[in-house]
């Protein structure tokens, strides 16, 4: 293993918003998940639970998210930021944009932009999901911990060709989710994880987002 080998799987790596039917095999995706459970946490705690949807419970989920996405209000575990402003508000602001030209939004158009958005809620048609929760004694750090479990989910499956997008948006509804999966609420749901086979002549998956180089996140010293 060198760090190009690294690298390549980071640049493969990409968030997939459109989705093939077909099913990942449950020895890849035990795969993936101890793969994924390999990260560091603080104490070792490895604080992750997830709870993994497959065939008809992915579609039964879909349904159920969908309907409560239309009616239900927003109510996440996890508070959502604030605001995004600076560097921070233009990048978020680059990558909407990259989607919607890619799919082929106008600026502008809100009623499109939200019927794209919208999309999450159907987990873009990913034939699984996995939420993922964190116990809520742990508080930050916890979601810190879990942060690294999404990467290195998100990398291991890509070393298998499936295709992964991290949903903070599926978190909105906690409420729905800790009753659907009777998910204990001394737990915080975090985000889901929508997977499966990309649909790689969609539209969606047609664009790729930038990093900046660390010249614009490192203060050198010595
Ligand atoms: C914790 C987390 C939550 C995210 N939530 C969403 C989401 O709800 N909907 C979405 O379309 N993308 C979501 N994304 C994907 C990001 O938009 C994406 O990672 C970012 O734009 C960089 O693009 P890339 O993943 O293709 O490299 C999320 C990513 C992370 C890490």
């Amino acid at each position: 293993m060198t760090l190009s080998d690294l690298n390549t799987l980071l640049a493969a790596r990409h968030s997939c918003r459109a989705f093939r039917p077909d099913p990942v095999p449950r020895e890849h995706i035990e795969q993936i998940l101890i793969s994924a459970g390999r990260v560091p946490s603080w104490c070792n705690a490895q604080p992750w639970n997830v709870v993994v949807t497959s065939g008809t419970e992915t579609e039964r989920f879909r349904n159920a998210l969908r309907e409560e996405a239309m009616s239900g209000a927003p109510a996440p575990d996890l508070p959502f930021p604030t605001s995004y402003s600076g560097v921070y508000r233009d990048r978020r602001r680059e990558c909407g944009w990259a989607l919607y030209e890619a799919v082929g939004v106008e600026r502008g158009d809100r009623a499109a932009s939200a019927r794209q958005m919208i999309k999450n809620f159907t987990l873009f048609d990913a034939p699984h999901c996995a939420i993922l929760s964190s116990p809520a004694e742990l508080g930050p750090y916890g979601a810190m911990d879990c942060g690294g479990f999404v990467t290195a989910f998100t990398l291991a499956a890509q070393s298998l060709g499936v295709a992964t997008i991290p949903q903070a948006a599926v978190a909105s509804y906690g409420p729905f989710l800790h009753r659907y999966f009777d998910i204990p609420e001394d737990r915080l749901i975090l985000c889901a994880i929508s997977f499966g086979y990309a649909d790689k002549d969609h539209p969606a998956n047609g664009f790729r987002t930038d990093r900046a180089s660390p010249d614009a996140f490192v203060d050198w010293l010595g």
